[in-house]
């Protein structure tokens, strides 16, 4: 069947890892990437699809209802995709206006179009809404030396990781946001389920853990570091390092959307996770050796880079999601053990430094500057 999907935030981290997916995939598809390319928006992260007869870009504000409902007539669209967001939460703490403007009305903005696009002919349609773990709270960590947890669930390659605690977050958990990020993505979850429940709109909400991967924004753990530990740059730790975060490599994100996308149910809510829990401290010095090793130098000479901060205002203590209802009902499983994802993020980031200082420089340095002095 032939298609015609909007992906929105496609120039972003993990929409260019689904708009590349579903580009080479499926070839009889039209994949339009609606994207406003905000500073983490960066099309040097799809040029190896950009001239693909399916794919076509549009630079476009998700708030744009008539821009975006115009598109939708014209394209014949059938499916949105929706991944647009405002996605860090350091910079909604110092700028929340922004964040619910753009998850929030964004959100909502796109939701109307749709609904007007298809106008209650639901046949076919699919609105499927990307959203986060961090909308069910913080979990306590009652292990903290790890257990093992109670999912069979493995990643097929390996063995998953140890747990901090016996809770995880299952879909049925009320939602409990700590940061004005999360209270965003939150608010945009419940419009979502309220436009399938007032309208009929066909729906599908995702909520993920953390991502990483490729052409993540180095204001992120990951790449952040990475990029530090190259430089010998100090790397700030907030508070003591022990908040646990639940880890999957990007491009397995992008399976589970292609996989939902396509078999998922309607109304339905899944939760996508690696049952892969880490502490801060723990990754971070995985990266230092893994950088340490890729670079010739010897392994953790750059442990003296580590720097205690002040703590993130409202950190949550620690996210793990259960993502055995996906396994269950769909088949999914993460395809990457842990060490072989971070081996292969860690070497891209060193082999595409070109990517790096372009991101890293001009505007953006400036506010990075910003955000980060004082600590
Ligand atoms: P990102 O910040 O890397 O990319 C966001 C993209 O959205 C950028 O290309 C940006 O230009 C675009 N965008 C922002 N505002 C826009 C607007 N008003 N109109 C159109 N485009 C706009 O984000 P990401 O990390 O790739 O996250 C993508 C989605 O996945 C978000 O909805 C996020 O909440 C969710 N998510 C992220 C993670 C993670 O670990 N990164 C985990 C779970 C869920
Ligand atoms: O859980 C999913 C979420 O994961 C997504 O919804 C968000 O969009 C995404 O940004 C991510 O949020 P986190 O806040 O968990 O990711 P971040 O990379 O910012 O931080 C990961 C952990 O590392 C967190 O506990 C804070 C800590 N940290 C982060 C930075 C940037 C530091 O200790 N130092 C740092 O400089």
């Amino acid at each position: 069947m032939k298609r015609t999907i909007i992906i929105t935030g496609g120039a972003g981290f993990i929409g260019s890892h689904v708009v590349r997916l579903m580009v080479n995939k499926y070839p009889d598809y039209k994949i339009i990437n609606l994207d406003k390319l905000t500073y983490a928006g960066n099309l040097a992260n799809l040029k190896d699809i950009e001239d693909k007869p399916n794919y076509r870009f549009v630079k476009m504000d998700i708030c744009d209802f008539e821009g975006v409902l115009k598109l939708m007539q014209e394209e014949k669209v059938d499916g949105i995709i929706h991944l647009a967001a405002e996605s860090h939460v350091d910079r909604s703490i110092k700028d929340p206006f922004t964040f619910a403007q753009t998850n929030v009305m964004g959100t909502l903005s796109l939701l109307q179009a749709a609904k007007a696009a298809w106008n209650g002919d639901w046949e076919g349609k699919r609105f499927y809404h990307i959203s986060t773990d961090e909308v069910y709270g913080a979990l306590e960590m009652t292990h903290p030396e790890g257990i093992e947890p109670p999912f069979t669930t493995k990643a097929s390659s390996g063995e998953h990781h140890l747990a901090y605690g016996e809770k995880f977050f299952t879909e049925d958990l009320k939602y409990q946001p700590h940061s004005p990020y999360s209270a965003a993505k939150a608010s945009s979850d419940h419009f979502v389920r309220a436009f399938h429940d007032t309208f009929g709109l066909p729906t599908i909400v995702t909520n993920c853990s953390n991502n990483y991967g490729p052409y993540q924004f180095p204001e992120k753990l990951i790449p952040l570091f990475i990029n530090n530990i190259r430089h010998r740059k100090p790397l700030p730790v907030y508070g003591k390092g022990e908040n646990v975060r639940d880890w999957l490599y990007v491009e397995d994100h992008a399976r589970a959307i292609d996989l939902i996308f396509h078999k998922g149910k309607i109304a339905e809510t899944y939760n996508i996770g690696g049952f892969n829990e880490w502490k801060n401290i723990d990754i971070i010095k995985v990266l230092i050796n893994t950088v340490d090793r890729l670079l010739g130098r010897p392994e953790g000479s750059d442990m003296d880079l580590i720097t205690y901060v002040t703590d993130r205002a409202g950190h949550d203590l620690r996210y793990a999601i259960d993502s055995s209802k996906l396994q269950r009902e769909l088949g999914w499983e993460p395809s990457l053990q842990f060490e072989e994802g971070i081996e292969k993020t860690v070497r891209w980031y060193l082999d595409n430094q070109d990517w790096m200082d372009n991101v890293t420089s001009g505007d953006y340095l400036k506010y990075y500057e910003d955000m980060y002095s004082g600590r």
